[in-house]
């Protein structure tokens, strides 16, 4: 039940509701799993259960450790880990479903609702069912995945690591970490990160060990406060957790630091960061491709605790990515929407992260543009969309055969279109020459008016049409629908 408060009980929930699935092995050093996910999205797309391996084969060696992946596929999913239970919508009413629940744990000046953690006793926290220190932690013992055999290696894909500031406060950021060793991890932070800042508030004051703890298998509201920036620097992720659950988040403190962290957590690694940054990747990235190879600080591992027969939780990049980001598309939306009232929706296509679909209730001529203007100059999901497309109310954004028709019989590529030569880009797209530099265009896909260029009289079109002028159409065919046989 909602708000769940651990990984397990939203894995209890989904299986519930048959989204997720048992496997009893897999065989990652054939890349099985890898290729599992993948065919999930190929046949089911956003019907795709999550998984749950009970032993995996990485590195020559069977491991009993389970786990758990694809849990955040579809809006479905997203809506359930906020605490919606309409899951009938099809992609588009799940993602109303799920925006609609996210907006509303928003105020009027677009502050979340916060709660507070609480810290609770060692004895009553899960993952110190088992505590490993010095020389008995050892990454080794579990089965971190590695999902490609492009990538540098092993890799701890889904950790929230955990620092405190004396100036700023406590981070809670995900970052990927290489496996490099029994007590030895990388930590990739890019330089916007707030963990990236953290480091060089530390370094400035001549630190060269900066500690750190890192929750693995986290509840799923903690997760995707990790994994957005919904809290700017020096506001709590778990507080935000809080508000959205409607309940704290309890907390332990770690073995070898004075981190609180997750108590229902699936691991807990504790250490320090070291300020001295190595190579680093390559790894296949969020955009779908293998991104270049890398310089990251690494964190030595004091201790590693967790519950008893944990779980790895494993993400796999460039599958369906927008979902676990959803909360921050939606901040972005209702900021963007105080300034333009006309915006109606936005959709990020859940594998494309640089793309944004915008829908408007378009009045003016020029609005499509200045909409699609006014998105480009936003950063949103880190770095501003590369392409933006702006299509009118009638066309659901969720539906990209509705965008593509749009676009083929609305759009007028000049001058329904704004080339921006260059500005500032996400570093890991692969079409850039440059690092950080990439061009960017809004695509006008909306019915062009008059004033800008369009025919005097737009065409009624056909299913508009249809709708219209024999109104009991749609709902007699919905009515006798079973009667068809054709599911
Ligand atoms: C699956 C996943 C992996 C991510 N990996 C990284 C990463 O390796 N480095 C990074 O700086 N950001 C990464 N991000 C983005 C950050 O998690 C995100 O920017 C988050 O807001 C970071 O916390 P912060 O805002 O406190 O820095 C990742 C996000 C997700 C969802």
């Amino acid at each position: 039940m909602f708000p769940y408060d651990s990984l397990r009980d939203y894995a209890q929930a989904l299986e519930a509701r048959g989204k997720l699935k048992r496997i009893k092995e897999m065989d990652q050093d054939a890349y099985e799993m890898t290729a599992f996910a993948y065919r999930l999205r190929d046949r089911m797309h956003e019907q795709a259960p999550g998984f749950l391996v009970e032993r995996t084969k990485v590195g020559g060696r069977w491991y009993d450790s389970p786990v758990i992946g694809n849990i955040f596929n579809g809006f479905g999913m997203v809506a359930q880990a906020f605490g919606s239970d309409e899951f009938d919508g099809g992609q588009s009413g799940m993602h109303a479903a799920a925006v609609q629940r996210i907006l509303s744990f928003m105020d009027k000046d677009f502050h979340w609702r916060t709660i507070e953690p609480v810290t609770i006793e060692k004895h009553a926290a899960p993952c110190k069912e088992v505590v490993l220190l010095g020389e008995q932690a050892d990454l080794g013992l579990f089965p971190w995945i590695r999902n490609n055999p492009s990538d540098a290696g092993q890799y701890i894909s889904a950790g929230s690591v955990i620092m405190c500031d004396p100036e700023l406060g406590r981070n809670v950021g995900t970052y990927r970490m290489q496996v490099k060793g029994p007590r030895k991890a990388g930590i990739c932070f890019t330089n916007q990160s707030h963990g990236f800042k953290f480091m060089e508030r530390a370094m400035e004051r001549g630190q060269e060990r900066v500690a750190a703890s890192v929750a693995i298998g986290i509840d799923p509201i903690s997760w995707m406060m990790s994994s957005t920036r919904l809290a700017d620097m020096g506001e709590d992720e778990f507080a935000l957790a809080g508000g959205f659950r409607g309940k704290p988040v309890e907390l332990v403190k770690s073995e070898t630091n004075d981190i609180l962290v997750p108590a229902q957590a699936e691991f807990i690694l504790e250490g320090d960061i070291v300020a001295e940054m190595e190579e680093e990747g390559p790894y296949g990235e969020m955009m779908g491709y293998i991104g270049k190879k890398t310089f990251a600080f690494t964190m030595d591992i004091k201790a590693i605790t967790h519950r008893r027969s944990p779980w790895v939780y494993n993400l796999w990049p460039g599958i369906g990515g927008a979902y676990l980001t959803l909360p921050w598309e939606v901040a972005h939306f209702a900021r963007l929407k105080k300034i333009m009232p006309s915006l109606q929706k936005l959709y990020t296509p859940p594998d494309v992260p640089s793309v944004v679909i915008a829908c408007i209730d378009k009045r003016l001529p020029g609005e499509g543009i200045e909409m699609g203007m006014l998105i480009l100059g936003y950063r949103m999901v880190g770095f501003s969309k590369k392409v933006v497309i702006v299509v009118d109310k009638d066309v659901d954004p969720t539906d990209l055969s509705q965008v593509m028709h749009a676009m083929g019989t609305r759009w007028q590529p000049h001058p329904a279109s704004l080339i921006v030569p260059q500005t500032i880009h996400i570093p890991i797209d692969p079409s850039c020459r440059e690092m950080f530099l990439s061009s960017k265009i809004v695509i006008d896909a909306t019915r062009q008016q008059p004033g800008e260029g369009g025919p005097d009289i737009y065409p009624e079109d056909n299913r508009t049409a249809v709708m219209e002028k024999a109104p009991g159409a749609f709902a007699l065919v919905d009515k006798k629908w079973d009667t068809y046989c054709v599911d």
